[in-house]
Protein backbone atom coordinates (compact mmCIF):
# COMPACT_ATOMS: atom_id res chain seq x y z
CA UNK A 1 0.00 0.00 0.00
CA UNK A 2 3.02 2.02 0.19
CA UNK A 3 2.68 5.79 -1.66
CA UNK A 4 -0.96 5.00 -2.60
CA UNK A 5 -3.99 7.49 -2.26
CA UNK A 6 -7.10 5.91 -0.64
CA UNK A 7 -9.93 7.80 -2.87
CA UNK A 8 -12.32 4.88 -2.80
CA UNK A 9 -13.38 2.09 -0.57
CA UNK A 10 -12.47 0.25 -4.39
CA UNK A 11 -8.78 1.08 -4.22
CA UNK A 12 -8.75 -1.78 -1.41
CA UNK A 13 -8.34 -5.28 -1.84
CA UNK A 14 -10.25 -7.60 0.58
CA UNK A 15 -6.92 -8.72 1.92
CA UNK A 16 -5.83 -4.84 2.36
CA UNK A 17 -8.92 -3.62 4.54
CA UNK A 18 -8.17 -6.79 6.85
CA UNK A 19 -4.66 -5.65 7.08
CA UNK A 20 -5.66 -2.06 7.88
CA UNK A 21 -8.25 -3.66 10.55
CA UNK A 22 -5.95 -6.08 12.23
CA UNK A 23 -3.42 -2.84 12.58
CA UNK A 24 -5.83 -0.95 13.83
CA UNK A 25 -6.72 -3.22 16.51
CA UNK A 26 -2.82 -3.14 17.50
CA UNK A 27 -3.04 0.42 17.64
CA UNK A 28 -5.85 0.00 19.76
CA UNK A 29 -3.46 -1.87 22.52
CA UNK A 30 -0.94 0.94 22.09
CA UNK A 31 -2.12 4.15 20.10
CA UNK A 32 1.30 6.06 21.02
CA UNK A 33 4.32 5.29 19.53
CA UNK A 34 6.82 7.64 17.71
CA UNK A 35 5.82 6.06 14.24
CA UNK A 36 5.88 9.36 12.18
CA UNK A 37 8.49 11.32 13.66
CA UNK A 38 9.61 12.47 10.40
CA UNK A 39 6.41 12.78 8.55
CA UNK A 40 4.83 16.28 8.04
CA UNK A 41 1.12 15.54 6.69
CA UNK A 42 -1.32 18.04 5.24
CA UNK A 43 -5.27 18.04 6.37
CA UNK A 44 -6.84 20.48 3.65
CA UNK A 45 -11.15 21.13 4.87
CA UNK A 46 -12.41 23.12 2.35
CA UNK A 47 -15.89 21.93 4.31
CA UNK A 48 -16.42 21.35 7.67
CA UNK A 49 -16.00 18.27 9.99
CA UNK A 50 -15.11 17.81 13.50
CA UNK A 51 -14.52 13.86 14.17
CA UNK A 52 -12.78 13.40 10.38
CA UNK A 53 -10.56 15.89 10.86
CA UNK A 54 -9.50 15.82 14.56
CA UNK A 55 -9.51 12.10 14.89
CA UNK A 56 -6.83 12.24 12.11
CA UNK A 57 -4.64 14.75 13.54
CA UNK A 58 -5.06 12.95 16.80
CA UNK A 59 -4.05 9.43 15.06
CA UNK A 60 -0.81 12.20 13.81
CA UNK A 61 -0.15 13.54 17.39
CA UNK A 62 0.13 9.87 18.78
CA UNK A 63 2.44 9.16 16.43
CA UNK A 64 4.63 11.84 16.26
CA UNK A 65 3.70 13.44 12.59
CA UNK A 66 3.36 17.20 12.49
CA UNK A 67 0.65 18.33 11.11
CA UNK A 68 -0.26 21.27 8.59
CA UNK A 69 -3.21 22.82 6.67
CA UNK A 70 -6.59 24.51 6.78
CA UNK A 71 -10.17 23.83 8.33
CA UNK A 72 -11.58 26.86 6.49
CA UNK A 73 -10.23 27.29 2.64
CA UNK A 74 -11.71 31.01 3.01
CA UNK A 75 -7.82 31.50 4.80
CA UNK A 76 -6.10 29.86 2.20
CA UNK A 77 -5.52 31.16 -1.33
CA UNK A 78 -8.47 29.57 -2.62
CA UNK A 79 -10.54 33.09 -1.91
CA UNK A 80 -7.86 34.84 -4.85
CA UNK A 81 -8.72 32.19 -7.33
CA UNK A 82 -6.25 29.57 -7.11
CA UNK A 83 -7.17 26.39 -8.55
CA UNK A 84 -7.27 22.73 -6.86
CA UNK A 85 -4.48 21.47 -8.90
CA UNK A 86 -2.06 24.60 -7.81
CA UNK A 87 -3.02 24.25 -4.59
CA UNK A 88 -2.77 20.20 -4.47
CA UNK A 89 0.98 20.86 -6.03
CA UNK A 90 1.86 23.31 -3.73
CA UNK A 91 1.31 21.52 -0.64
CA UNK A 92 2.54 18.51 -2.39
CA UNK A 93 6.32 19.79 -1.84
CA UNK A 94 5.77 20.55 1.89
CA UNK A 95 4.11 17.24 2.85
CA UNK A 96 4.24 13.74 2.86
CA UNK A 97 0.92 12.59 2.86
CA UNK A 98 -2.68 15.06 2.30
CA UNK A 99 -6.04 14.50 3.77
CA UNK A 100 -8.72 16.21 2.08
CA UNK A 101 -12.03 16.93 1.85
CA UNK A 102 -14.24 18.91 -0.31
CA UNK A 103 -17.69 19.54 -1.65
CA UNK A 104 -16.90 18.02 -5.07
CA UNK A 105 -17.51 14.92 -6.39
CA UNK A 106 -14.55 13.42 -8.01
CA UNK A 107 -12.32 16.41 -6.28
CA UNK A 108 -10.21 13.39 -4.28
CA UNK A 109 -9.64 11.56 -7.59
CA UNK A 110 -8.33 14.28 -9.42
CA UNK A 111 -6.07 15.44 -6.27
CA UNK A 112 -4.46 12.21 -6.04
CA UNK A 113 -3.72 12.53 -10.13
CA UNK A 114 -1.96 15.49 -9.68
CA UNK A 115 -0.75 15.02 -5.89
CA UNK A 116 2.66 13.15 -6.26
CA UNK A 117 2.21 11.68 -2.62
CA UNK A 118 -0.57 10.14 -1.25
CA UNK A 119 -3.85 11.77 -1.15
CA UNK A 120 -6.62 10.18 1.67
CA UNK A 121 -10.10 10.99 0.59
CA UNK A 122 -11.90 12.65 3.53
CA UNK A 123 -15.03 13.12 1.71
CA UNK A 124 -15.96 14.10 -1.44
CA UNK A 125 -19.43 15.23 -2.02
CA UNK A 126 -21.88 12.78 -1.63
CA UNK A 127 -19.56 10.32 -3.33
CA UNK A 128 -17.27 7.84 -0.97
CA UNK A 129 -15.94 8.51 2.55
CA UNK A 130 -13.32 5.08 2.55
CA UNK A 131 -11.52 6.11 5.83
CA UNK A 132 -15.18 6.28 7.48
CA UNK A 133 -16.06 3.03 5.90
CA UNK A 134 -12.78 1.52 7.44
CA UNK A 135 -13.76 2.77 11.31
CA UNK A 136 -17.40 1.21 10.41
CA UNK A 137 -16.08 -1.89 8.96
CA UNK A 138 -13.61 -1.62 12.52
CA UNK A 139 -16.51 -1.33 14.55
CA UNK A 140 -18.55 -3.81 13.09
CA UNK A 141 -16.37 -6.52 13.47
CA UNK A 142 -15.14 -5.46 17.16
CA UNK A 143 -19.01 -5.86 18.01
CA UNK A 144 -20.40 -9.11 15.89
CA UNK A 145 -16.51 -10.70 16.27
CA UNK A 146 -17.17 -11.03 12.40
CA UNK A 147 -17.82 -9.29 9.01
CA UNK A 148 -20.04 -11.78 7.12
CA UNK A 149 -23.72 -13.00 6.53
CA UNK A 150 -24.44 -9.67 8.77
CA UNK A 151 -28.09 -7.79 8.24
CA UNK A 152 -27.28 -4.00 8.07
CA UNK A 153 -30.37 -1.50 7.84
CA UNK A 154 -29.20 1.60 6.11
CA UNK A 155 -31.42 4.43 7.44
CA UNK A 156 -32.05 7.92 6.12
CA UNK A 157 -30.20 9.99 3.77
CA UNK A 158 -29.32 7.08 1.32
CA UNK A 159 -29.34 9.47 -1.39
CA UNK A 160 -26.35 11.71 -0.97
CA UNK A 161 -25.20 9.39 2.11
CA UNK A 162 -21.13 9.27 1.14
CA UNK A 163 -20.86 6.87 4.22
CA UNK A 164 -23.26 4.65 3.37
CA UNK A 165 -22.00 4.97 -0.48
CA UNK A 166 -18.71 3.24 0.91
CA UNK A 167 -20.35 1.20 3.69
CA UNK A 168 -22.24 -1.19 0.85
CA UNK A 169 -19.43 -1.17 -1.25
CA UNK A 170 -17.51 -2.73 1.32
CA UNK A 171 -19.70 -4.36 3.07
CA UNK A 172 -20.39 -6.57 -0.31
CA UNK A 173 -17.60 -8.78 -0.01
CA UNK A 174 -18.72 -10.25 3.16
CA UNK A 175 -22.07 -11.52 1.90
CA UNK A 176 -24.47 -8.64 3.50
CA UNK A 177 -27.82 -8.50 3.43
CA UNK A 178 -29.45 -4.76 3.41
CA UNK A 179 -32.45 -2.92 4.12
CA UNK A 180 -32.62 0.61 3.07
CA UNK A 181 -34.52 2.67 4.92
CA UNK A 182 -35.53 6.11 3.52
CA UNK A 183 -38.39 8.37 2.04
CA UNK A 184 -39.20 7.81 -1.53
CA UNK A 185 -36.99 11.19 -2.41
CA UNK A 186 -33.58 10.01 -0.51
CA UNK A 187 -33.65 6.20 -1.66
CA UNK A 188 -30.47 4.97 -2.61
CA UNK A 189 -29.14 5.68 -6.28
CA UNK A 190 -29.93 3.09 -9.01
CA UNK A 191 -26.24 2.68 -9.45
CA UNK A 192 -25.29 1.26 -6.06
CA UNK A 193 -28.22 -1.11 -6.54
CA UNK A 194 -26.96 -2.31 -9.88
CA UNK A 195 -23.28 -2.52 -8.00
CA UNK A 196 -25.23 -5.46 -5.53
CA UNK A 197 -27.36 -6.61 -8.33
CA UNK A 198 -24.47 -7.83 -10.01
CA UNK A 199 -22.81 -9.44 -6.88
CA UNK A 200 -26.40 -10.99 -6.66
CA UNK A 201 -26.64 -9.37 -3.66
CA UNK A 202 -30.08 -9.63 -1.61
CA UNK A 203 -31.16 -5.80 -0.47
CA UNK A 204 -34.57 -4.85 0.44
CA UNK A 205 -36.36 -1.32 0.37
CA UNK A 206 -38.27 0.02 3.31
CA UNK A 207 -39.95 3.64 4.19
CA UNK A 208 -40.55 2.44 7.57
CA UNK A 209 -38.65 -0.09 9.79
CA UNK A 210 -40.77 -0.77 13.10
CA UNK A 211 -41.69 -3.93 12.35
CA UNK A 212 -38.62 -5.24 11.11
CA UNK A 213 -36.07 -4.11 13.64
CA UNK A 214 -36.03 -7.22 15.74
CA UNK A 215 -34.05 -8.17 11.85
CA UNK A 216 -31.04 -6.16 12.74
CA UNK A 217 -27.39 -6.98 13.33
CA UNK A 218 -26.69 -3.29 12.80
CA UNK A 219 -28.94 -0.76 12.41
CA UNK A 220 -26.51 2.78 10.35
CA UNK A 221 -28.26 5.74 11.26
CA UNK A 222 -27.45 9.04 8.98
CA UNK A 223 -28.41 12.83 9.07
CA UNK A 224 -30.64 14.28 6.59
CA UNK A 225 -27.98 16.51 5.17
CA UNK A 226 -29.15 20.24 4.74
CA UNK A 227 -26.39 21.25 2.70
CA UNK A 228 -26.77 19.13 -0.37
CA UNK A 229 -30.44 20.27 -0.64
CA UNK A 230 -30.32 22.89 -3.53
CA UNK A 231 -34.74 23.68 -2.57
CA UNK A 232 -34.84 24.66 1.34
CA UNK A 233 -38.56 23.21 1.12
CA UNK A 234 -37.46 19.73 0.19
CA UNK A 235 -35.03 19.47 3.76
CA UNK A 236 -37.95 20.31 5.71
CA UNK A 237 -40.24 17.66 4.15
CA UNK A 238 -37.97 15.12 5.11
CA UNK A 239 -35.93 16.86 8.19
CA UNK A 240 -37.44 14.53 10.58
CA UNK A 241 -38.62 11.29 9.05
CA UNK A 242 -36.55 8.98 11.19
CA UNK A 243 -36.22 9.68 15.16
CA UNK A 244 -34.61 6.48 16.77
CA UNK A 245 -35.89 6.39 20.46
CA UNK A 246 -34.63 3.90 22.71
CA UNK A 247 -38.09 2.59 23.45
CA UNK A 248 -38.02 0.98 19.73
CA UNK A 249 -34.83 -1.02 20.39
CA UNK A 250 -37.22 -3.34 23.07
CA UNK A 251 -36.99 -6.79 21.20
CA UNK A 252 -33.89 -5.98 18.76
CA UNK A 253 -30.96 -8.81 18.92
CA UNK A 254 -28.70 -8.89 21.50
CA UNK A 255 -25.80 -8.42 19.63
CA UNK A 256 -27.41 -5.83 17.72
CA UNK A 257 -25.86 -2.11 17.82
CA UNK A 258 -26.64 1.14 16.67
CA UNK A 259 -24.21 3.03 14.42
CA UNK A 260 -23.83 6.50 13.12
CA UNK A 261 -21.15 8.59 11.62
CA UNK A 262 -22.33 11.02 13.11
CA UNK A 263 -23.05 14.41 13.74
CA UNK A 264 -26.56 13.74 14.49
CA UNK A 265 -28.98 16.54 14.59
CA UNK A 266 -32.47 14.68 15.57
CA UNK A 267 -32.65 11.12 14.43
CA UNK A 268 -31.26 9.04 16.95
CA UNK A 269 -32.86 10.81 20.35
CA UNK A 270 -30.90 11.57 23.35
CA UNK A 271 -32.58 8.41 25.65
CA UNK A 272 -30.85 5.71 23.25
CA UNK A 273 -27.02 7.16 24.50
CA UNK A 274 -27.83 5.36 27.44
CA UNK A 275 -28.61 1.94 26.28
CA UNK A 276 -25.50 -0.90 25.73
CA UNK A 277 -26.74 -0.89 21.82
CA UNK A 278 -25.62 2.39 21.21
CA UNK A 279 -21.96 2.43 19.89
CA UNK A 280 -21.67 6.32 17.58
CA UNK A 281 -19.18 7.38 20.46
CA UNK A 282 -17.16 4.26 20.73
CA UNK A 283 -17.04 4.24 16.61
CA UNK A 284 -16.06 7.98 16.66
CA UNK A 285 -13.08 6.29 19.53
CA UNK A 286 -12.18 4.07 16.53
CA UNK A 287 -11.51 6.66 14.47
CA UNK A 288 -8.08 7.24 15.59
CA UNK A 289 -7.13 3.21 16.00
CA UNK A 290 -8.13 2.82 11.93
CA UNK A 291 -6.62 6.28 10.82
CA UNK A 292 -3.31 5.79 12.73
CA UNK A 293 -3.65 2.31 10.53
CA UNK A 294 -4.16 4.10 7.27
CA UNK A 295 -1.04 6.53 7.80
CA UNK A 296 1.29 4.18 8.25
CA UNK A 297 0.11 1.66 5.47
CA UNK A 298 -0.14 4.46 3.27
CA UNK A 299 3.55 5.81 4.39
CA UNK A 300 5.28 2.71 4.10
CA UNK A 301 5.63 2.41 7.72
CA UNK A 302 5.11 -0.94 9.41
N1 LIG B 1 -18.31 11.23 10.30
C1 LIG B 1 -17.87 12.41 9.83
O1 LIG B 1 -17.41 12.52 8.68
O2 LIG B 1 -17.95 13.43 10.73
P1 LIG B 1 -17.39 14.89 10.50
O3 LIG B 1 -18.20 15.53 9.40
O4 LIG B 1 -17.54 15.59 11.82
O5 LIG B 1 -15.95 14.76 10.08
Amino acid sequence: MKNRSLVSIDDLTTEEITRILDLAEDFEKNPVQPLLKDKVVATLFFEPSTRTRLSFESAISRLSGKIIGFTDSSSSSVTKGETLNDTIRTVSNYSDLIVMRHPIEGSARYASEVAGIPVVNAGDGANQHPTQTLLDLYSIRKTQGKLDNLNIFLVGDLKYGRTVHSLLMAMSRWNTTFNFISPEELRMPKEYKMYLDNLGLKYYEHTDFTEIISKADIIYMTRVQKERFSDPIEYEKVKNVYVLRNSMLRGTRENMKVLHPLPRVNEIHMDVDQNDKAYYFEQALNGVYTREAILCLLLGIK
